[in-house]
């Protein structure tokens, strides 16, 4: 008997430090899917083709990630009212017809992640948010329906933290910072969701940000624990 074997990938660049094929592999195990996951690094500049290219060679599915999340939400024909907001996606999908839908479900798991695996509460809490990228865009929504106090994104570009300030400013109490700015405040909760990390670097945060008993959660991972968990 042949059995059908999906094929699935995660893009992205750099790739290497990817966990996404053994947590796939394992999901599958459980849910009984023959499937194959690859780990896929993209030149900068060849996202779009080489998604065409896996899509063109039978490749049902992909996740992506840093730094092609805002190429991935231009490229899909069809996002759900979450992703159209979040600007950025993690998940693509194709289906018979060759129809690219994109998913983001980075907020969801990072909510979920901090109050049920971590039993950190987000509500009425102050939150300092670093980086605005599209990683960071890609959680606004959900992190700010977790009803913080207020929540604060601090990047090294001020004018993009501002954007998004001003995109989500509906959805809760929000202001943009430099890190500069940042002297004197103090958070419970701060989540780095710059990529510094993966460059081994840390942004130039002020001595004092955390109050006590408060947390910090790196969005980005590697095999060993990044600079911003150190
Ligand atoms: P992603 O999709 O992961 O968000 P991105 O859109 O390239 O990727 O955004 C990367 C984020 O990490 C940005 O907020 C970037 O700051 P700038 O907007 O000023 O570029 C931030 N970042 C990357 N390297 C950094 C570093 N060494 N120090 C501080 N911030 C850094």
């Amino acid at each position: 008997m042949n059995i059908k074997i999906d094929r699935y990938a995660v893009m992205g660049n750099p790739i290497a430090h990817s966990k996404s094929p053994q947590i796939h592999a394992a999901f599958a195990e459980q849910t009984g899917q023959a499937l194959k996951y690859d780990a896929i690094l993209v030149e900068l500049q060849d996202f779009e083709q080489a998604v065409q290219r896996f899509q063109a060679s039978g490749g049902k599915g992909l996740n992506i990630t840093v730094p092609f999340k805002e190429a991935a939400w231009e490229f899909a024909d069809q996002r759900s009212e979450r992703a159209e907001l979040a600007g950025a996606v993690n998940t693509l999908w194709f289906d018979e017809q060759g129809r690219c839908y994109a998913e983001n479900t980075d907020g969801v798991g990072l909510v979920r992640d901090l109050t049920n695996n971590h039993a950190c509460k987000i509500v009425e809490k102050r939150l300092l948010i670093l980086g605005a990228g599209g990683a960071v865009r890609g959680v606004l929504e959900p992190l700010l329906k977790a009803a913080p106090l207020n929540c604060v994104i601090a990047n090294r570009t001020v004018s993009k933290a501002e954007a998004l300030a001003e995109l989500f400013s509906g959805h809760g109490k929000l202001k943009a910072s430099s890190y500069e700015a940042l002297i004197g405040q103090s958070f419970d909760l701060i989540i780095n969701g710059t990529s510094a990390s993966l460059q081994g670097k840390l942004p130039p945060l002020p001595e004092g940000l955390l109050n006590k008993g408060g947390w910090c959660y790196d969005m980005m991972y590697a095999n060993t624990a990044t600079t911003f968990m150190l």
